[in-house]
């Protein structure tokens, strides 16, 4: 990556953005692929964590939900640990800076690169009655969400790894064009492989509004919870020693592998390997270390939810924060790319 001045007002430090889409309740995937790296990353890292409202008008035209959707999503940011007086913690709709330089991005990006993104593709043929174009730029809106900010680092998920692809490419476009402007950002998890959270019905990942059985939700009580577990696809077990795991199974030890202690992880893979596992322990397990895990998440977030006043406080300032840095990028812009006529 090029090292790269830092923007007006920015210390040397390095800066992180990402965002989620207040979409619906969020989940173990979300948690662990974002949030997860948002509460680290804000004790070293200029940090950016933004609600992407915007982007979920793309594919959620109703409207009637937005409001609580982007509550809870701050909300539960904060009952995971983030903390808005060290990370600027706001809302997209909120920094009209970013609508700006999507614009800008849009000249350079080329609608046959944007119509094989697997996102988009995925979407067209989930909803083919709304194929708009502002799900054909969305790559291009959430490289605006980034660059605005000049980031180096993205912690996301597996699932975006394409998006950033796009960014980095946005961001060498407008370099080569205009001048050096931007730093190519980088996906972003702490020393290992971007991560993709399985569902629990063996195929794809957990989806804040797909396959909702075999998702755990942060705001799942622990009933819900014990009984998506317990539901979880499973088989007899191994019949050879040592055995290759299904995915299926993979997964449940894969979720395992998030929250339970690691001498109970290699009694089941140990009971695995010797062909003398017992799903149904190994799930009533992991239902009990999954409860111990999201329950006082539920409870703080359900609590933070219930102060409006606070939640709206929150989005204020981390605008006010937000706006700062998106300022001073787009006064760059605007020079480098010779609107500076003015
Ligand atoms: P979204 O809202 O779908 O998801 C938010 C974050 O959660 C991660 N994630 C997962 N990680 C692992 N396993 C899963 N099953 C799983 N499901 C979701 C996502 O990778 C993401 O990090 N386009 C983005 C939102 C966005 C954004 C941005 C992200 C808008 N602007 C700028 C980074 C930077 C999205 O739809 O995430």
């Amino acid at each position: 990556m090029t090292d790269m001045k830092p923007g007006a007002g920015a210390s040397k430090k390095k800066t992180v953005m990402s965002g989620i889409r207040p979409t619906g309740f969020l989940h173990l995937g979300n948690y662990f692929g974002a949030i997860r790296n948002y509460v680290k990353m804000q004790e070293e890292y200029d940090c950016f964590f933004m609600v992407a409202d915007l982007h979920s008008l793309t594919t959620h035209p109703d409207t009637k939900e937005l409001k609580t959707n982007v509550h809870r999503v701050l909300a539960e940011n904060i009952a995971c640990g983030l903390d808005p007086e060290k990370a600027a913690l706001f809302c997209q709709s909120h920094v009209y800076e970013i609508s700006e330089l999507y614009l800008y991005l849009n000249m350079l990006a080329y609608t046959g690169e944007l119509e094989k993104t697997v996102t988009f593709k995925d979407k067209i043929r989930q909803h083919p009655e709304n194929v708009n174009a502002g799900l054909l730029t969305y790559p291009v809106l959430m490289a605006a969400d980034i660059l605005i900010h000049r980031a180096g680092y993205v912690p996301v998920g597996k699932d975006q790894e394409q998006h950033l692809e796009m960014a980095r490419t946005y961001a060498k476009r407008f370099n080569h064009r205009y001048g050096e402007i931007f730093p190519e950002p980088e996906a972003f998890n702490f020393g290992e492989n971007l991560l993709k959270i399985p569902s629990l019905d063996g195929g794809g990942k957990m989806s804040k509004s797909e396959n909702q059985m075999a998702t755990l939700y942060l705001a799942d009580d622990d009933e819900m919870i014990r009984k998506k577990i317990m539901k979880a696809k499973t088989d007899a077990g191994p019949a050879e020693l040592n055995s290759v795991k299904p995915d299926y199974i993979e997964n449940i030890f894969q979720l395992m592998q998030l929250v339970s202690a690691q001498d109970v992880i290699e009694k089941f893979e140990s009971d695995f390997n010797h062909c003398s596992i017992r799903y149904g322990n190994m799930k009533k397990q992991l239902a009990e270390d999954m409860v111990r895990f999201i329950n006082p998440i539920r409870q703080k977030a359900a609590d933070i939810m219930m102060d409006e006043k606070y939640l709206q406080e929150v989005m204020e300032k981390g605008a006010e924060k937000a706006r700062v840095s998106s300022v001073a990028t787009m006064k760059m812009v605007r020079e480098a790319s010779g609107l500076n006529y003015f």
